[in-house]
């Protein structure tokens, strides 16, 4: 019996979710493997071939992939690819081409991915939104299709991920609530299933994977599907689990992220849900077309930001440097500013390994604010003045609040924003921009703080410990 043979047999007896590999020891240069609801994917090379479970493994090898549908055996040798069914029926299948650049998946010059990837985030944003409109200012899926006519009677969104790309949903819900009038719910992906969520034909279901093989969020999508609801992946990965098995799929164009934490990807993330969310008001009939250019055009004015942003990073990297033996750091946000509190909360403890927690500022006063004593640190995350009445002011009195007992106070503030430095400790400008663009700008700073932090605790920033960049377990 051949190897690929025994795989199969094997195989017809497990149950569950695996991968699996073989290699018969007579015969070196062949391996077989086999994969059920786990991820596999074959790299074709020139007189050597791969196989890992996702394409950033292989991408400085080879830019040409196969996918192993559910239950098949792939058998490779440095020059021969052969996929079987589990009968053992040889099965042809189109390899495709990734478009990533494999200098991508270099450093570039930069001294850890997660220095690159945070310098990449411009471009990541850019390439995104590159080409999405046509003349008539519809957007371009990658894959598939909705129907417009399904998406006109949709009467609710729920947002499945986890990690970062769950917080990139949480940003998206600001947007697309206030452009499309259409509820959206943000789930994480592993409640979701588990509490009978209603969800139904009218009920569009956005999938956000930068991996596109998160096992909680993969069987959240089959979930919804199951329930008969339309099913759109906002994916980084070609050709992943996500972005097949979704009706329809938007890729985030972030070019491969190495690091474990994520970063480049949350951007390109929110200007993805943004772009769904300018598509479905100009479908629904909500927004003008010339409200509809505007929007995009505060898109188009987000990369340069970055660029700024990244540039005149130094002062927070400053701060990072002297911070290494805090043991708590607290971070607060109002509006779009709550998710991104959650999201520099979450880097720093993937990084650095320091306690940190996000609130929701407004939340402050009934909880939080017991923790604060002396030298506590507290970021927070001020909403532009320009923005919904009173809400500036708000956060700038929760400002004063954790000064008044002792805390550290570091604000991210908008350029012109004069009021900030009058009660932080210290301020980080980032450029000014419309409210709901702001997210895309206010993150770096934290990001670039994490990874400052770590670097300077001597953590490997981009294989912190007990992480996983692709969590293909539930
Ligand atoms: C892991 C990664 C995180 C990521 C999360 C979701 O935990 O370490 O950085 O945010 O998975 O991953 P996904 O590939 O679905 O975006």
């Amino acid at each position: 019996m051949g190897l690929a043979d025994a795989m199969r047999l094997i195989t017809r007896r497990l149950e569950g979710a695996f991968t699996l590999l073989a290699v018969d020891a007579r015969e070196p240069r062949t391996v077989v493997g086999a994969r059920r609801n786990s991820p596999l994917v074959i790299g074709l090379g020139e007189g050597e071939n791969f196989l890992g479970s996702d394409v950033v493994a292989f991408i400085e090898h080879t830019r040409t992939a196969l996918e192993l549908h559910q239950d098949e055996v792939v058998e490779i040798t440095p020059d021969r690819v052969t996929i079987t069914d589990m009968k053992g029926l040889v099965v042809e299948r189109e390899p495709y081409h990734v478009d990533w650049d494999a200098s991508a998946a270099q450093k570039g010059g930069f001294s850890t991915f997660m220095e690159k990837e945070i310098h990449d985030q411009p471009t990541a944003v850019a390439d995104t939104l590159r080409g999405r409109i046509d003349d008539r200012g519809r957007l371009q899926l990658d894959g598939g299709i909705i129907h417009e006519t399904v998406l006109n009677s949709i009467d609710k969104i729920i947002v499945v991920a986890c990690g970062t790309a769950a917080y990139a949903g949480l940003v998206g819900r600001y947007a697309i609530e206030h452009w499309c009038r259409i509820p959206v719910e943000v789930e994480l992906a592993h409640e979701f299933r588990y509490r009978d969520p209603v969800v139904g034909v009218r009920t569009l279901v956005v999938a956000i994977s930068q991996s596109g093989e998160t096992m909680d969020t993969i069987m959240a999508v089959r979930h919804a599907q199951q329930q008969g609801a339309p099913v759109i992946a906002i994916v980084n990965t070609q050709g992943s689990t996500i972005a097949r098995e979704a009706d329809a799929v938007l890729y985030t164009r972030a070019g491969p992220e190495i690091a474990v934490a994520s970063t480049k990807a949350f951007l390109a993330q929110i200007t993805a849900v943004y772009l769904l969310g300018i598509y479905l008001a100009e479908l629904r009939g909500n927004k003008f077309p010339d409200e509809i250019e505007s929007l995009l055009e505060q898109l188009d004015a987000i990369p340069s930001k970055i660029q700024r942003v990244l540039d005149t990073s130094e002062p927070i990297r400053e701060l990072a440097r002297t911070m290494a033996n805090e043991r708590t750091v607290l971070f607060l946000g109002r509006h779009v500013g709550y998710p991104v509190a959650l999201e520099g909360a979450l880097k720093l403890k993937e990084l650095a390994y320091i306690h940190a927690e996000g609130f929701a500022a407004g939340e402050l006063k009934h909880g939080p604010i017991a923790l604060v004593e002396e030298g506590q640190p507290v970021f927070i995350v001020l909403p532009s003045p320009r923005g919904r009445e009173s809400l500036h002011a708000k956060v700038i009195s929760n400002v004063q609040e954790v000064r008044a007992r002792g805390a550290r106070t570091f604000v991210i503030a908008e350029e012109g924003d004069t009021d900030a430095a009058n009660y932080a400790e210290q301020v980080f400008y980032v450029p000014s921009a419309p409210v709901l663009m702001t997210p895309l700008l206010s993150v770096v700073p934290l990001q670039i703080f994490a990874l400052e932090l770590a670097a300077a605790k001597g953590y490997d920033v981009d294989q912190p410990r007990n992480l996983a960049k692709s969590v293909t377990v539930e």
